[in-house]
């Protein structure tokens, strides 16, 4: 493409080295330079600070043997940047990425920010968070820092932009990393005043948020916005929520305050991400990500325990974040150490991982990390070499999925996920149901989780998206529960299903506005009249209660909703057994047509097996096919497509060898075999193209 540019770019980069290594030009080009990198990287997080420089060259060798084309350096690493206060020290680095991009390693640059050093919180002890309870953190560990501190904020900028103007046009680092998974806000009094005048924006004066918040409700009416607390538990749930609205622009000012450190003086093709933690909902991801070049995440299961219906849920919410594809910052190198019990993966399941986030659309995976530190919190982690600095035996499995990532790259090359069918995911319901449960059993992510994985291994392909997003693409969207539904996204929603669109909505949907006020009309609120049914009370459960209907018969469990039909032709497709006498008999599923689409409401958390014949219908009915029928159970289908191209990527993630028929012969492009059928190992993986 641009080759002849990027030829002078990769040659500024490789001027000092290329005399002493002279690697094959294919191998030149895969490894370094912006666009030049290759489409699948695989990396590792790499901590040079932490040792000495002469033992560099040996890391990165080791790496350059297992495919790694990848490091991310730098996070944390702020002390050794600026060792005193206005005192720069990036030589250590240069050398870092110029030895890296000798090992055709190409660079992510972590901006240090969630590991202030000493210096800093000894002379600026107000840059230090505070929890709810008004006590300051101390130095030591890491994310430490005030996130709505001015003065932290200068000294972020400060170093991001010396890293940029130093970095910025290296063309061995092809993006930035922003701090380190955002995670604890803070109370202290610049925070609250923020959040003060944050709310005096929203609101305008202080009647319309006493009026919003019902503050007459125990005589909480504020005379004026400085008297308002800040918490994030146990208060008035519209004052939760506004909290994590205020913590989720917080976040995005935060990095927006460092993106305009690095974008001024960094090359156009240089991206800008953070690494965020799958379902963590301290802040609304797509607020945070609404600045970002792309999304990352980092990838951990714990222990052996890897569910692959929620780890592949995990991947779709990120690829939704920035609705494309996206990168596994961190994975864990077979297992963590922060678990109750930090058990292994099996062998072969780290290989299974890698190539399952290719299949949901991620374009690199990085294990954190190559090797423990010496000392320091982490020792017992996962890693790929230890600590007498030799491989440990994960590495030839990693060591694989770097050379399988290098023959399928080429095919996977600007593809990515496409479905037709999506499931919402809205922080603002999953906050509200999480404020007040009522059923303490009732996890908004286990709800997702529970609507996922029958409709990912029915139809094979899901994406994940907020509320608002556009909803044309898909034949069938399923929002589990979506209990604050303002009328804007409500309106959303008629319009999709006035155009056909088929919407599933669950149980709890449509009780609050946007203030995680009671809607006034009963649930689903504005969408009653669609729907043509309502909810007449919800019940909390602690037994089981039984459900039946034309498809068939199963239990509720956590939550039972008492439906009533409000319109002729709305169906009624499941009804509740004998139970508290409120429920019995009544509906507990319904759905009506409404313009050329349909709304179905199922008002109750049923069990996976009847879920299943639900979503199996409602997806019949909403003309959805899977990619490749007849699959056995356990084995993974995903299809990237791009422009005149697809990619099958089929993942055992059984124990035991499974096999699949393919619709036509295709050639596996990690094994070159050609067939029409494939036998997967326990944990196999084949990568398929058709034949032409
Ligand atoms: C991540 C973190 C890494 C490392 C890792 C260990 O959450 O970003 O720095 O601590 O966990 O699993």
């Amino acid at each position: 493409m641009q080759s002849g540019k990027a030829f002078r770019w990769l040659a500024a980069a490789m001027l000092p080295v290329v005399v002493a290594f002279t690697p094959s030009p294919r191998v030149l080009a895969q490894a370094t330079a912006y666009s030049d990198k290759p489409p699948l990287l695989l990396g590792a997080a790499w901590y040079p600070e932490q040792w000495p420089e002469s033992r560099w060259d040996a890391d990165l060798s080791l790496m350059e043997v297992a495919h790694i084309h990848l490091v991310r350096i730098g996070e944390f690493a702020w002390s050794a940047m600026e060792p005193s206060e206005g005192k720069y020290d990036f030589v250590w680095m240069d050398h870092a990425i110029a030895l890296a991009a000798r090992h055709h390693i190409c660079v992510v640059l972590g901006t240090p920010t969630a590991a202030p050093p000493a210096w800093l919180t000894t002379k600026y002890p107000d840059t230090l968070r505070m929890d709810e309870n008004g006590v300051r953190d101390e130095h030591g560990n890491r994310q430490q820092f005030s996130f709505a501190s001015g003065r932290y904020r200068r000294l972020a900028h400060e170093i991001a932009e010396k890293m940029a103007e130093r970095y910025g046009q290296n063309s061995n680092v092809v993006g930035w990393q922003l701090d380190n998974e955002y995670a604890e806000p803070s109370f202290d009094p610049e925070a609250k005043a923020q959040f003060h005048a944050w709310l005096k924006s929203k609101y305008g004066n202080i009647e319309s948020l006493n009026n919003h918040w019902t503050t007459a409700y125990w005589s909480q009416t504020y005379d004026t916005f400085d008297e308002i607390p800040a918490r994030q538990d146990k208060e008035n749930p519209a004052l939760l929520l506004d909290w994590k609205h205020f913590v989720s622009y917080t976040w995005k000012s935060y990095s927006e305050n460092q993106i305009t450190a690095i974008r001024p003086h960094a090359d156009k093709r240089q991206f800008i991400t953070t690494n965020t933690m799958g379902w963590f909902d301290g802040f609304d991801a797509y607020i945070v990500h609404s600045n970002l070049d792309i999304a990352a995440w980092d990838d951990y299961i714990g222990n052996e325990h890897y569910d692959y219906f929620d780890n592949g849920a995990r991947h779709d919410l990120t690829r939704g974040f920035r609705n494309k594809n996206f990168w596994v910052m961190e994975t864990q190198p077979a297992f963590v150490n922060w678990h109750r019990i930090n058990s292994s993966l099996a062998r072969g399941q780290v290989r299974d991982m890698a190539w399952q986030a290719i299949g949901h659309g991620a374009d690199a995976v990085e294990y954190w990390q190559w090797r423990s530190a010496l000392n320091g919190q982490e020792q017992y982690h996962g890693v790929l070499v230890g600590a007498d600095g030799t491989p440990v035996p994960v590495y030839d499995e990693i060591k694989q999925v770097g050379d399988e990532f290098e023959k399928a790259g080429k095919a996977l090359a600007e593809t990515t996920p496409q479905s037709s069918v999506a499931l919402i995911n809205d922080y603002d319901s999953r906050w509200a149901i999480d404020f007040q449960r009522h059923n303490r059993d009732f996890d908004p992510v286990a709800e997702m989780v529970a609507f996922y994985k029958p409709l990912r291994n029915q139809a094979q392909g899901v994406d994940v998206i907020s509320a608002h997003a556009p909803l044309d693409p898909y034949k069938l969207v399923v929002a589990p529960g979506l209990n604050v539904l303002p009328r804007e996204v409500a309106d959303h929603l008629l319009e999709y299903v006035k155009h056909g669109g088929n919407l599933v909505l669950g149980p709890r949907s449509g009780m609050k506005d946007e203030y995680d006020g009671l809607n006034v009309e009963r649930q689903p609120g504005p969408l009653v009249d669609s729907l043509g049914g309502r909810v007449e009370q919800f019940y909390a459960l602690e037994d089981k209660v039984s459900v039946s209907g034309d498809l068939g018969s199963g239990t509720a469990s956590f939550w039972a909703e008492q439906l009533s039909t409000r319109s002729q032709d709305t169906q009624v497709l499941l009804r509740y057994g004998v139970s508290n006498g409120w429920l019995d008999g009544q509906p507990a599923v319904i759905t009506h047509k409404a313009g050329t689409g349909s709304i179905t409401y199922i008002g109750a958390w049923l069990d996976d097996d009847l879920l299943a014949k639900i979503t199996a219908s409602l997806l019949q009915e909403s003309h959805v096919q899977p990619i490749l029928p007849n699959t056995p159970d356990g084995v993974e289908v995903c299809l990237r497509s791009g422009a005149n191209k697809s990619v099958l990527i089929l993942i055992n993630h059984n124990k035991a060898q499974a096999h699949i028929d393919l619709p036509h012969t295709m050639n596996d492009l990690l094994n070159g075999a050609s067939s029409a059928s494939v036998d997967l190992p326990a944990y196999g993986v084949a990568v398929l193209k058709a034949n032409k």
